[in-house]
């Protein structure tokens, strides 16, 4: 049976979300691992409590990108993935993985791409003053935070905002997007270029 990886660094707010909309809504394919690459990271816990397994690569201990991916892949392949989510992944993806899953690999962003890439994307659409920044969903491709866009959704930037409610918009959007965005891709309701 083929299933769904979610790789992430950070706090892991969207990899929750993700696995329990895929729970309740009964998703064709499951989330059967998290690939995290910081020791430590809070999504290792959620992981933990949520059930889902969770392997923790330490990318510094390869000689490069290359021999990092392939034990990735390896492990991937154990799993039958199909499918690879990147939330909150900060790191590029390499032609390791790139080809073998050619469209299969997602991101989300905190804003309208091609504004803001990279990190820090929220604190940076603040300070540059745009009345309205969002979230994009992407299909991944060597770069940074480039690739086909998906699906965009915007957030308004209030008089006021600091970073903090900022951030708390534009995750509450997230939060809801990712999930659906995914679920689509996975009933067949949007179809990847490649499966045209
Ligand atoms: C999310 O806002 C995601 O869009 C962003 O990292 C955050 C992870 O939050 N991703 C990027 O900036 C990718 N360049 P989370 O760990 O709570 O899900």
């Amino acid at each position: 049976e083929v299933s769904i990886a979610v790789f992430a660094s950070g706090s892991g707010s969207n990899f929750e979300v993700l696995v329990e909309k895929s729970r309740e809504q009964a998703w064709p394919q499951e989330i059967a691992l998290l690939v995290c690459d910081k020791p430590g990271a809070g999504v290792l816990e959620r992981a933990e409590r949520l059930g889902v397994p969770a392997y923790v690569f330490a990318p510094a201990q390869y000689p490069d990108k290359a021999a990092y991916e392939q034990d990735v892949l390896q492990l991937l392949r154990k799993y039958d993935v199909e499918w690879i989510v990147l939330a909150g992944y900060m790191r590029l993806i390499g032609p390791t993985l790139l080809e073998q899953y050619p469209w299969r690999i997602l991101n989300i962003h905190p804003s309208l791409l091609p504004a803001f890439q990279g990190k820090d994307a929220i604190q940076r659409a603040l300070e540059y003053g745009v009345r309205w920044t969002g979230v994009t969903v992407h299909f991944v491709d060597e770069g940074m935070d480039t690739g086909p866009i998906i699906e965009q959704k915007p957030v308004l930037v209030e008089p006021g905002d600091t970073l903090e409610s900022l951030q708390k918009k534009v995750h509450f959007v997230e939060h809801h997007m990712y999930p659906a965005v995914i679920r689509k891709l996975l009933t067949g309701q949007l179809i990847p270029p490649r499966d045209r």
